[in-house]
């Protein structure tokens, strides 16, 4: 199968490896055998293969689905074109650079209201009381969610994403989390059919797609991908970017003055943190990449975060450098799949830092080390992260 040596490390599918963030294995693979079979799938580690194969669907197809040990499920990132764009074209419009520029009052508000939840106590989590809410609000608003819903739907995609952590318990959580949110869904796109809002799952229900409506089972998991899409993965790079300058108080103190560099420093956060760890493809013919010979029908994985921290891309790849550029970064993919919610996310990232900065100036760790990684092998990120600062009132209302 392979020329190099299976190490029994080394395992791309499994939630514990990518939890123990396997940077020396990744750096390992990238050296050794970038193009590395673990036994189940090809793992994809440079920089310019991942771009490469990104840029080939006619070889490297979505239609196998995106995780590596599991099909496709009826949603856009699962097609290839012209299904994909027929179906991405749907939403897009909600999610162009200028409609999210539109958006940054409400980002504002939402982070300043996140922020007087906390600004008294001197002291909160930052994952869950800061990282988390602002992700989920901005994306169940625009999908219509009622605001009273957010603590179950944030319960649910949490415990839909830690399913892929190979914990038995954990599957059977994410199935109760993902019935509870079939039935949800279902009701909203019955009350959405006969009585449409301006939202996104207005959009679904009500959208001509080569004279068909999407069926009830898209309709779910469409919302989820933009749900869980949305909401899990900013969150990991506010809470593993805001480790890195709060661990660095430097270059804490040098976003404060100089406020204009926030959005490098955001491009930073996502390379650093790529919180989308990777994304599967199938081989639709045999294929030979950097020596090694990939079978019809066999998965790879594009490795995100170990493409990020290829050093013949990224000089010093393995240091956080809030001024580095260029940041030419793959966390958001690349090709016809590229992140659609890459603007929001990059303004989510960019407001939150600002308002942090402007009112909660001496933020600090409590805790010194590196919190510990949910060991997940989809999206991955911190699972709690203390901190503390002098309390300040709440904005004026
Ligand atoms: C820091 C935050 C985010 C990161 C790192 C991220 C990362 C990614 C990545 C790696 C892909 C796959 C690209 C590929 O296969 O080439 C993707 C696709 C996608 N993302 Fe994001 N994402 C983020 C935020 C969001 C947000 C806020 C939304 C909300 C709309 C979103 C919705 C989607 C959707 C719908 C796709 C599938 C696009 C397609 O198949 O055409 N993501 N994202």
């Amino acid at each position: 199968m392979a020329d190099h040596a299976v190490r029994d490390d080394i395992d791309f599918v499994s939630g514990e490896f990518w939890g123990r963030n396997p940077e020396a294995e990744l750096a390992w693979v990238r050296e050794h055998a970038p193009v590395y079979w673990d036994g189940r799938v090809w793992g994809i580690a440079r920089y310019d293969d991942v771009r490469s194969v990104s840029r080939d669907p006619k070889t490297f197809s979505n239609a196998g689905g995106i995780r590596p040990d599991s099909g496709p499920i009826p949603m856009m990132i699962d097609m290839d074109d012209p299904q994909h764009w027929a179906r991405r074209k749907l939403v897009n419009r909600g999610f162009t650079p200028r409609r999210v520029r539109e958006s940054e009052d409400k980002i504002r508000a939402v982070c300043d209201e996140i922020i007087d939840g906390v600004c008294e106590r001197g002291e909160c989590d930052f994952v869950w009381d800061i990282a988390a809410p602002l992700p989920l609000i901005m994306i169940g608003d625009q999908l219509g969610f009622p605001p009273e819903d957010r603590k179950m739907l944030l319960e649910w995609s949490d415990a839909m994403m830690c399913a892929l952590t190979g914990d038995p318990d954990a599957g059977e959580r994410a199935g109760d989390a993902f019935v509870g949110y079939t039935e949800y869904a279902t009701r909203l796109v019955e009350e959405r059919r006969t009585e449409p809002h301006d939202d996104l799952m207005s959009v679904l229900v009500h959208a001509d797609v080569d004279g068909d409506q999407l069926d009830l089972d898209s309709l779910i998991h469409e919302s989820l991908l933009i749900l869980i899409g949305g909401d899990e993965t900013t969150r990991h790079v506010i809470t593993g970017g805001g480790y890195q300058v709060l661990a660095d108080h430097d270059q804490w103190e040098r976003l404060a003055a100089e406020r204009d560099t926030l959005p490098t420093a955001v491009e930073e956060m996502l390379r650093w943190v790529s919180p989308i760890k990777n994304m599967a493809r199938t081989a639709t013919c045999d294929v030979e990449l950097q020596g090694q010979q990939i079978e019809e029908g066999q998965k790879l994985l594009l490795l995100y975060s170990s493409a990020n921290r290829d050093e013949s891309v990224f000089p010093d790849a393995n240091t956080f450098d809030s001024t580095r550029t260029p940041n030419d970064h793959v966390a958001f993919g690349y090709g016809a799949h590229f992140c659609l919610g890459n603007s929001l996310a990059r303004l989510e990232l960019k407001v939150m830092f600002d308002r942090l900065l402007e009112r909660l100036p001496d933020l600090e760790l409590a805790e010194p080390t590196e919190p510990s990684y949910r060991p997940a092998n989809f999206v991955s990120g911190y699972e709690s992260m203390p901190v503390t600062f002098t309390p300040t009132p709440k904005l004026a209302t």
